[in-house]
C-alpha cells in the first residue's frame, strides 16, 4: 500500500534517526580508545572520529529542521511526557558535543583533520590547558549521552512491549 506524505515524513525521520543513532554508539564507544594508538594512527582515527562527529552535528540540524518543519511527533502537551522530553535532550546535547569537540581539537598537540579536509586542530594554538577544559567537558556529555541512549533504548523497550501486551489483549477480546 502507498504511503502517506505523513507516512513518508516519518520514515524520512526514522531513516534519520537510525543513521545517526548508528555513527553516535561508532563514537561513544570508539572515542576512549583513541589515545592508546601511536601519533600516525592516532592521526587517522581523529581524522574518523572528527569526520564522523561533524557528520553527526549536521544530521541533528537536518533531524531538528525536518521534525519542526513537519510537525512530527508532538502530541498534546508533549513537555509532559517523560519519554518525549527525553527525546528532545537528545538535540541540544548532540549539537553541543562536537563543538566542544571541535574546541578541544583546537587547542590541541596532534592532527585533527575532519574527514582529510577540515583542519580544527589549526584553528587555535596548542594549549594543554584549554584542551584539558574542552576533554573534560567532552568527556562528562559523552557519559551523560551514553546513559540517556540506555535510558531511550529501555523506554522503547517498554512501549514496544506494552503496546504488543495491550494488541494481545484486544485481540482475545474479540
Ligand atoms: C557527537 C559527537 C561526538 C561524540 C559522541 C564524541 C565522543 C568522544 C569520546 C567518548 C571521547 C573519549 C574521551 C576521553 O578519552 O576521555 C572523545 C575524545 C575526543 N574527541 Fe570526540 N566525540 C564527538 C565529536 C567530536 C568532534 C566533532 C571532534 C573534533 C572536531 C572531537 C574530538 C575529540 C578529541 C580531540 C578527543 C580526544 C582524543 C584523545 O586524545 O584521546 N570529537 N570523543
Amino acid at each position: 500500500m502507498a504511503l502517506t506524505p505523513k507516512q513518508k515524513q516519518y520514515r524520512t525521520a526514522q531513516i534519520l534517526h537510525w543513521i545517526a543513532f548508528v555513527i553516535i554508539v561508532f563514537n561513544l564507544l570508539s572515542g576512549w580508545r583513541i589515545d592508546n594508538f601511536e601519533p600516525a594512527v592516532k592521526a587517522i582515527l581523529m581524522m574518523i572520529h572528527s569526520g564522523i562527529g561533524t557528520t553527526i552535528f549536521l544530521i541533528m540540524l537536518v533531524r531538528w529542521w525536518w521534525r519542526r518543519k513537519n510537525r512530527l511527533y508532538v502530541p498534546p502537551r508533549w513537555w509532559k511526557r517523560p519519554t518525549m522530553v527525553l527525546q528532545w535532550v537528545f538535540y541540544p546535547l548532540l549539537v553541543i558535543q562536537p563543538v566542544v569537540g571541535l574546541a578541544q581539537a583546537a587547542f590541541a598537540d596532534f592532527p585533527v583533520v575532519a574527514y582529510g579536509l577540515i583542519p580544527y586542530s589549526s584553528l587555535g594554538p596548542d594549549d594543554p590547558a584549554m584542551r584539558a577544559l574542552f576533554l573534560g567537558i567532552h568527556k562528562w556529555i559523552a557519559w551523560i549521552l551514553i546513559l540517556l541512549v540506555i535510558l531511550h533504548a529501555l523506554d522503547r523497550g517498554r512501549i514496544f512491549f506494552k503496546d504488543d501486551a495491550a494488541m494481545l489483549a484486544a485481540e482475545n477480546r474479540s
